[in-house]
């Protein structure tokens, strides 16, 4: 297993579409436990193929704490088939380091999706893992969640974000 690198906004991985999936091969399974050990490495709720510059719709998503036992879940060509209500969350994503944004999503979603192994599943969940579930199928869409925001506030949040860069690169955290 190795850790991949997780590109950062506006990197074009991100806002371009993932292509589906057609093989649940071994290559398939050796990249799905690269993208849980990436996203482990990094802390993250949540990690979408896109984020590794890697254009095929996958993502892992676990939103156990980090003294909790493990709740990975891997998903591969998922889609949101049902939604409803609405709720505001504020949200993080590894591509956009040390923003936060409140974001306005359905409040409960059922997904359907492949396991590693190409059997079709269903998945329903509401609070953090629905928002990890909709933020995740965003960006194998190409969709970021600065994108969910009000014109306004996409504007504001990307100058802020543009500040945190230019600080990280300066400090050397970023190339
Ligand atoms: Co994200």
């Amino acid at each position: 297993m190795s850790v991949l690198h997780i590109v950062k906004y506006p990197h074009e991985a991100l806002t371009t579409p993932a292509a589906p999936v057609e093989r649940f091969d071994d290559e398939l399974h050796a990249f799905l436990d690269d993208m849980a050990e990436t996203m482990y490495a990094a802390n993250g709720v949540g990690l979408a193929a896109n984020q590794v510059a890697e254009l095929r719709r996958v993502t892992v998503i676990d939103i156990a704490a980090s003294d909790e036992p493990s709740k990975l879940v891997e998903l591969i060509n998922p889609e949101v088939v049902e939604r409803s209500g609405k709720l505001v969350w504020e949200e993080g994503c590894l591509s956009f380091p040390e923003l936060y944004e409140k974001i306005e999503r359905a409040a409960r979603v059922k997904v359907r999706y492949q396991d590693r192994n190409g059997d079709e599943q269903h998945i329903e969940s509401d609070g953090l893992l629905g928002v990890a579930l909709q933020h995740e199928i965003d960006h194998l869409d190409g969709i970021v969640f600065t994108e969910r925001l009000k014109p306004f506030q996409k504007k504001l949040a990307l100058k802020r974000y543009d500040k945190i860069m230019a600080r990280r690169r300066a400090d050397g955290v970023e190339d």
